[in-house]
């Protein structure tokens, strides 16, 4: 129950309105609420008033009455433009104080809606996961409306449909999209309705330059009530921030793909100069990942890594294919152009921009721990950490592939000769993390471009050989 009294900002008026008509015009007042109770009531000093009018305000969604009474009719009516005069000021009152009171609350639900998509774009700042951004918007929005269930339903990075879903299996969210009430309702904007088993449904479009794309559906259970208008206009709103969020995040997943495969096109161009070593900068990208995953390093850093390892032998575009290719032992000035290929290959990424740590990873894995290396001779840490690793990955596929004057090396072996340049050629913490690498479950996958044939027995003697080494690697085992 509304009263007037807990409505009027300046409640002084009310009175002094009573007041007036009291004592000027002999009426007796009395103002009653949405209820019918007497809020207010006044009666000048030593009139009687038989005869009355009720005269009507509204405030809020309610309706309240000014009753004025008097001695005959012929003062209610003498004394009616002034009563109507006092009604229209408490009326333009009333109605100033209805529009504060909803401006109010539409401010308040604006601060909590930026506060919500605040929090949301935090959340999604960074990731280059396009279904995990999804997920965490469809978990949020559920979150805000309270929602049971939900799905996103939508476009990927190449239009194929993705989809993910909140307290949901595959088949809920199937039948939700068929669902009667949503096949007969205009989709293109943000609806409530009732499914045909009762449950409460909203739905929201998300637009790519004004054209549907896909589809948000939040469910409610059937005993619990319906989505409100508010919850629906939450979503709505959300709904077209979010959309322009989506189309952002699909291009940039899009381009994250074409960029890789910008990147893995010019590594296969690399290998293709040399028939021997065809594959190496693929299978160093994937032995730098594994050594990465093993060191703990985070998604968008294993990403890049995989970028240094594909381009780590760039420079050797600028090189013939008679001197790469060459069967004999190379002259000491063919030694020295092919040493120049880090330094080729940062002349070549310097102007394209790249994060340094994709050019120092690229650009150093000829350095060496004690300073033997090349281009520039680095020791220990000051050659970074993607150079440290990728040194170890290159080390290693050279020894196991081909080579025009020897065979492949086995993995035993190649293993082996990196150990032989712990600490002084090759940084300790890394070739263990490689060794780790290959005795874990990934094994055969991380393997399996060299060694196609691994038998479950042939792992079985390298983890034992494996076992071995690191034991014989790890400080304390030095003393
Ligand atoms: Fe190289």
């Amino acid at each position: 129950m509304a009263s007037i009294r807990d409505f009027l900002f300046d409640i002084a008026f009310l009175d002094q309105s009573i007041a007036y008509l009291t004592e000027t015009l002999h009426l007796a007042i009395t103002v009653i609420d949405s209820e019918g109770i007497a809020v207010a009531t006044r009666q000048a000093e030593g009139y009687d008033t038989p005869v009355s009018r009720a005269y009507p305000f509204h405030f809020s969604s309610d309706i309240g009455a000014l009753v004025c009474a008097a001695s005959n009719q012929d003062i209610l009516t003498q004394a009616e433009p002034h009563i109507l005069y006092c009604l229209a000021s408490l009326n333009s009152q009333l109605l100033r104080e209805t529009e504060l009171r909803e401006t109010t609350e539409e401010m308040l639900q604006l601060s909590s809606q930026l506060n919500f998509l605040c929090k949301m774009a935090k959340k999604i700042l960074g990731l280059d996961d396009l279904k995990k951004c999804y997920q965490i918007i469809l978990d949020e929005i559920s979150l805000a409306v309270k929602a049971d269930q939900g799905f996103v339903h939508t476009k990927g990075r190449w239009d194929e449909t993705i989809s993910v879903t909140h307290r949901m299996t595959t088949e809920e969210m199937e039948s939700a999209l068929t669902s009667n009430c949503l096949q007969r309702q205009a989709t293109d904007s943000t609806i409530i309705c009732t499914r045909e088993d009762g449950a409460s449904l909203l739905y929201s479009p998300i637009k790519e330059k004004g054209t549907q794309s896909g589809q948000m559906v939040f469910l409610r259970a059937l005993n619990q009530r319906a989505f409100s208008a508010s919850e629906k206009k939450l979503v709505g709103i959300i709904g077209d921030i979010i959309s322009p969020t989506f189309e952002t995040l699909r291009l940039y997943d899009t381009l994250q793909d074409l960029y890789m495969n910008t990147v893995k096109a010019l590594a296969a161009a690399i290998d293709a100069k040399d028939e021997y070593t065809h594959g190496h900068s693929f299978r160093v990208a994937k032995y730098a990942l594994a050594i990465g995953e093993e060191l703990g390093i985070n998604s968008q850093q294993l990403n890049d890594l995989e970028i240094a390892g594909y381009m780590h032998d760039l420079g050797k575009i600028g090189i013939s294919e008679l001197i790469l290719g060459k069967p004999g032992k190379l002259t000491n000035e063919e030694f020295c152009l092919i040493q120049q290929h880090p330094v080729f290959t940062d002349k070549i990424l310097q102007p394209i921009k790249l994060p340094i740590h994709i050019v120092e990873g690229a650009t150093q894995h000829h350095e060496r721990m004690d300073g033997t290396g090349y281009p520039c001779g680095l020791i220990g840490t000051d050659i970074s950490l993607f150079g440290r690793i990728i040194a170890v990955a290159d080390v290693f596929d050279a020894l196991t592939s081909q080579r025009p004057y020897r065979e492949a090396w086995s993995v035993e072996e190649a293993l082996k000769t990196l150990y032989d340049g712990i600490d002084q050629l090759f940084d300790r913490e890394i070739l263990l993390a490689f060794l780790s690498a290959l005795r874990s479950d990934q094994t055969k996958e991380v393997l399996g471009d060299i060694h196609l044939s691994f038998t479950h027995e042939d792992i079985q003697n390298l983890n034992q050989f494996l076992v071995e080494l690191t034991n014989f690697s790890m400080p304390a085992s030095r003393g």
